[in-house]
């Protein structure tokens, strides 16, 4: 087990001003990972991304190195590098700041991964509302080329690699994988089946892999420092630092960087408390796809187990905090409308279910409901998950079932009182 609190990994350089250009950068380490890398074989820098344990950032949380190995190598077609900088899952903002403060550093990972993948041509797919983002990335990469560690010849190795920023139009299903793939390509963004995955078959059907902003930007810090320094943080299975967008009900809500395994607890008192006269009620550990837990269980341990062993997920590192004045079936129908908004129509559980679930909430939010309306909902929920085409559909019934389970009197109460009981919305007869 190593260390857990507060720590200073990837966001090391974001108090250092003018560290998103290139020259303080380079004063700072920038690029150091990018040299180390170009005298390695491509299996070293996977074999030391493996070894280091990185697990993916985007919320999956499926190991980097091992997704790196699976991208076929043999079929003679060129491969591609995929940053998913489609930031949208609800409470997620950490890749947005790292890639406005310090956009070198994915800029920089993604040429290591290139290396490491025999790839010469890699996308950023970024969410098309960040505009800064955008700005930032594209002066990166102008500055990057400028100094020789992008283009025909990276530091006179005679390896190539280019890199190009795409700018998606605001969907969030454009942040599951494949249906970014298909954004990327120039078709409406629905997800593909899988298997197969990218790894095989991804864009034009070609050997590629999908990574997050903060699993990409983590690689040039553990060729830089090594992985026992990365793994000086977290546990075993969980192992480094992670970016956290802390929000909700809090003194202080904003990104900040803790090792894994800092109890929830922990991270709430780093945040200064919650507001004045609230009480913790629950939290929803990794985003609105994460089911949400009761305040009982925030000391957890923030790892990919524990949080799962809590009956949760760990998800984008999104911890969202709800006091005692938040009633509970708002922010889930809430989360359900936006699901609802969001469903790409692909499939009928999530298109046809996100529609039914809104109604149903809304109408025991507004002091309409039926008691019969509570097993209703778990019975659409048990309809949606395991059901649907993609991981959207199994999210939109998380905070759902969740809430049932642990706040079924609360919902109970709407239905009696033919209100809400905290007054979050006015009685309406329809
Ligand atoms: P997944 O577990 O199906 O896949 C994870 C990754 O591993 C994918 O890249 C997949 O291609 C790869 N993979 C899995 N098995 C493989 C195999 N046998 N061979 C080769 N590659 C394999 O999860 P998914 O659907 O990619 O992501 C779902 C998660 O995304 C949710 O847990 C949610 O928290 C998160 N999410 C994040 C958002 C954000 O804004 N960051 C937005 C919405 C959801
Ligand atoms: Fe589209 Fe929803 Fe089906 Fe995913 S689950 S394919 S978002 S309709």
């Amino acid at each position: 087990m190593g260390t857990t609190g507060p720590c200073v990994a990837l966001s090391e350089r974001y108090a250092i001003e003018g560290a998103d250009g290139i020259d303080v950068y380079e004063q700072h380490g920038g690029y150091v990972g990018l040299r180390k890398a170009l005298e390695m074989q491509p299996s070293e820098i996977i074999d030391v991304v493996k070894e280091a344990g990185v697990r993916g950032r985007g919320g999956a949380g499926f190991p980097t190195g091992m997704k790196w190995s699976f991208v076929a190598q043999d079929t003679g077609k060129p491969v591609y590098i995929v940053c998913n900088a489609d930031e949208g899952e609800p409470g997620t903002f950490k890749d947005r700041e790292l890639m406005e403060r310090d956009p070198h550093q994915l800029v920089e990972g993604m040429v290591v991964g290139g290396l490491a993948l025999n790839s010469v041509q890699g996308y950023i797919y970024l969410r098309g509302e960040f505009a800064h983002a955008g700005r930032q990335l594209t002066r990166a990469i102008r500055e990057a080329y400028a100094k020789g560690y992008l283009g025909a010849d990276i530091l006179g190795s005679g390896k190539r690699f280019d890199l190009t920023v795409h700018r998606g139009a605001g969907a969030y299903i454009c942040g599951e994988e494949t249906a970014l793939l298909d954004s990327l390509e120039g078709r409406r963004g629905q997800p593909r089946l899988r298997p197969p995955f990218p790894a095989t078959h991804g864009l034009y059907g070609c050997p590629t892999t999908v990574n997050n902003v903060e699993s990409i930007s983590s690689v040039p810090f553990i060729l830089r420092h090594g992985v026992d320094w990365y793994r000086q943080w977290g546990t075993e299975k969980s192992p480094g630092p992670k970016l956290m967008c802390i929000s909700g009900e809090l003194q202080r809500p904003g990104n900040y960087e803790f090792a894994l395994g800092t109890p929830v607890s922990e991270m709430i008192d780093a945040c200064g408390g919650m507001l004045e006269g609230r009480a913790l009620k629950f939290f929803c550990p990794g985003g609105s796809s994460t089911p949400l837990l009761p305040a009982s269980k925030a000391d957890v341990a923030y790892t990919y187990e524990d949080i799962m062993e809590a009956g949760s997920m760990l998800g984008t590192g999104a911890l969202m905090i709800y006091s005692d004045q938040t009633c509970v079936v708002d922010t889930v129908l809430r989360f359900t409308e936006f699901y609802e908004h969001e469903s790409c129509g692909k499939c009928t559980p999530c298109r046809e279910g996100g529609y039914w679930l809104s109604q149903v909430l809304r109408r025991i939010e507004t002091g309409n409901g039926r008691m019969e309306d509570l097993d209703l909902l778990q019975d659409i929920c048990d309809n949606i998950l395991g059901r649907s085409f993609c991981a959207l559909g199994d999210g939109m019934t998380s905070s759902i079932t969740s809430g049932l389970e642990y706040f079924r009197d609360e919902f109970e109460a709407h239905i009696r009182e033919a209100r809400c009981p905290l007054g979050t919305t006015e009685p309406r007869r329809d």
